[in-house]
């Protein structure tokens, strides 16, 4: 098994925010990171899909990563609406985020389909962004390990590896609330996580990235970032302006 140290990602995850104005904060993002102190972190911007080719166009030859926010698990065909996985890169990005809460909330997505997104994403060559993440009842219910453990299972497809795969822990109760949960309980589930990757995928397991999400912001993103498991962050709304985000992609390196 490797220890090798994992390089952190920061990726923001617009959602249904940003016109073609909000390019300029992804341009400022990517006109700052040169000056950061290298490659220490991947930085990444999710945008939404209207925003994406253009997004991935200006960051191309940059350190400035891509993402887009869902896809289809079908490489094409009749899906009114909806965005293939291989549009997804042909439009430039380099990972797409699956199974956010919104999306299971919003458009009942369940585990057996955010598994097969995650197929999807690795068929076309993208990174798999795998969301997961307890609601405020499970919580306050004992359940939150049962259910992450659940959602792992049933949301990661086998062919995971630290290359194609990422995990998101977000409780959906800490996003866009301004609240978060306690760095113990953060060490807990990652450690949990990370003993569900190393069980199922073996040495693999060991180098997937695990990133935290929900109301990361500058003030307490480096106490999250610093914890163990920690491999970096998801972050909504502190990433839609670029000073914030480029507050919490300092607090990575
Ligand atoms: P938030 O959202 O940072 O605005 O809480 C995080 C997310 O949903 O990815």
């Amino acid at each position: 098994m490797t220890n090798a140290p994992i390089r952190p990602l920061i990726a923001g995850n617009w959602k249904m925010n940003g016109l073609a104005a909000a390019l300029a904060e992804a341009t400022a993002v990517r006109d700052t990171l040169p000056s950061l102190g290298g490659n220490a972190a991947e930085v990444m911007i999710c945008p939404p899909a209207t925003l994406l080719a253009q997004l991935a166009g200006l960051a191309k030859g940059s350190p400035l990563a891509v993402g887009a926010q869902d896809c289809h698990w079908a490489a094409a065909g009749a899906h009114t609406g909806d965005i293939a996985a291989e549009m997804v890169k042909d439009a430039g990005a380099s990972a797409v985020i699956v199974g956010h809460s919104e999306r299971r909330a919003d458009h009942g997505e369940l585990d057996r389909i955010v598994r097969s997104k995650a197929s999807a994403a690795h068929r076309a060559g993208l990174t798999a962004i795998v969301c997961i993440g307890e609601t405020r009842g499970e919580r306050e219910a004992g359940l939150t390990l049962t259910v992450v453990r659940r959602q792992l299972a049933g949301s990661l497809p086998d062919a995971v590896d630290p290359t194609n795969s990422v995990i998101a822990y977000e409780p959906v109760w800490a996003i866009g609330t301004g609240l978060t949960p306690s760095t113990d309980d953060v060490v807990e589930v990652h450690a949990a996580i990370r003993a569900y990757l190393v069980e199922r995928f073996g040495a693999a397991g060991q180098g997937v990235r695990i990133l935290y999400g929900g109301s990361v912001k500058p003030a307490n993103a480096r106490e999250l970032l610093a914890l163990t498991d920690v491999n970096g962050a998801l972050v909504g709304g502190g990433s839609l302006r670029a000073e914030d985000f480029l507050a919490i992609v300092r607090a990575a390196l």
